[in-house]
C-alpha cells in the first residue's frame, strides 16, 4: 500500500515534539533535549542547517539570502512560519541553492515530490522558463492551498501541475505510459524517507542523461553520523536506516554521479550519466 502511514507517524511525532517533548526514556531525552535546546537557539524557521554556529548560519541569512530573497519568497515563508508544521519547510538558504541550481542547469520540465506550502516550489517556479513545467505531488491539498495566492500572485502557478495523492503510483503510471523516459530535467524529493529508495528506482528512469535529482534530508539532522545508540528524537531514529540506507544505495549507483551537500538538512545532487 502507497498511503503514507509513515509520514503521519512523522506528522505526530514533530507535532508532540512541539507540544509535549515526550519520550520513552527519561535519561536518553534528556539528553536528546538538551542537544536539542542547542539546536533550538537557531530561530529561524525552517532552520535546518547543520553548521555549529548559530552566528554563521544567521551571518549567510542576513548577508546572502535575505537580501536577495525575492517579496513572494519572502512572504511565503512568513506564512509558513504561522503553520503548526513549519518544521517541514525548506530552509530559505536552501531555497536559494535550489534556485540558482536550476537556472544553472537551464531546467524547464521538472518534478518536485513533497511540497508542503510551496516554497521550494515557489523557488522553482521563479527559476524556470515561462513556458517551464512542474510537476509537483503531495498527499496533502490543504498546506498546498495556503501557498497557492502567493504563489498565483507571482505569476508562475501556470508552470505548476499540483496533484495529490501518494507520489509512487503516479511515477509507475508514468513509466506504464513510456512517454515520459528520460524527460525531467530536475527532479526534488523532499517527502517520505522511507520511499526514498522506492523513487530513486523510478525516477532514475525519468530524469534525462544528463538531469538531476535532489534528495532532501540526506544528512537527516546529522543523525546519519550518530552512534546507533546516541540519544535521538523518536522520528529520527525511526526515518535514521532508511536515510543511511538510501546514502549507501546513492553511492553504489553506477547509473549516476552523486554530490552530498551539507545545504539545510543535507541534500544529496544526482546527475544521471546513462
Ligand atoms: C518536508 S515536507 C516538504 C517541504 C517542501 N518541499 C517545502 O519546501 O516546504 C514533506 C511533504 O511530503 C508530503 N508527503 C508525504 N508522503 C508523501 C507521498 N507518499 N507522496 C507525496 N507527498 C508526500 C507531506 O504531505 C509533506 O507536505
Amino acid at each position: 500500500m502507497y498511503m503514507n502511514i509513515h509520514f503521519i507517524f512523522l506528522q505526530s511525532q514533530i507535532i508532540s515534539h512541539y507540544k509535549a517533548k515526550e519520550v520513552t526514556n527519561p535519561k536518553e531525552e534528556k539528553m536528546a533535549e538538551s542537544k536539542e535546546n542547542q539546536a533550538s537557539m537557531h530561530q529561524e524557521v525552517g532552520h535546518k542547517s547543520l553548521l555549529q554556529s548559530d552566528a554563521l548560519y544567521q551571518y549567510i541569512l542576513e548577508t546572502s539570502v535575505y537580501p536577495r530573497e525575492p517579496e513572494a519568497m519572502k512572504e511565503l515563508r512568513e506564512i509558513t512560519a504561522k503553520h503548526p508544521w513549519n518544521i517541514m519547510t525548506t530552509s530559505a538558504d536552501e531555497g536559494q541553492f535550489l534556485n540558482m541550481l536550476l537556472k544553472l542547469i537551464n531546467a524547464k520540465n521538472t518534478m518536485e515530490i513533497g511540497v508542503y506550502t510551496g516554497y521550494s516550489l515557489l523557488a522553482t517556479a521563479l527559476a524556470l522558463p515561462d513556458d517551464g513545467k512542474i510537476l509537483a505531488m503531495d498527499i496533502n491539498r490543504e498546506n498546498y492551498e495556503l501557498g497557492l495566492p502567493v504563489i498565483e500572485k507571482a505569476g508562475v502557478a501556470h508552470k505548476i501541475d499540483f496533484r495529490v495523492g501518494p507520489a509512487l503510483p503516479v511515477l509507475d503510471q508514468m513509466i506504464e505510459d513510456g512517454k515520459y523516459h528520460g524527460s525531467f530535467d530536475f527532479i526534488f524529493v523532499d517527502a517520505d524517507k522511507d520511499n526514498y529508495i522506492n523513487y530513486h528506482k523510478r525516477l532514475v528512469d525519468l530524469v534525462k542523461v544528463g538531469g538531476v535529482i535532489g534528495y532532501d534530508n540526506t544528512l537527516w539532522n546529522g543523525s546519519v553520523a550518530a552512534p546507533p545508540d546516541a540519544p535521538m528524537r523518536k522520528y529520527i531514529r525511526y526515518y535514521r536506516d532508511f536515510v543511511l540506507e538510501l546514502n549507501k544505495a546513492l553511492a553504489a549507483d553506477p547509473r549516476i554521479e552523486i554530490c552530498q551537500l551539507p545545504v539545510g538538512d543535507g541534500i544529496t545532487l544526482c546527475r544521471r550519466t546513462t
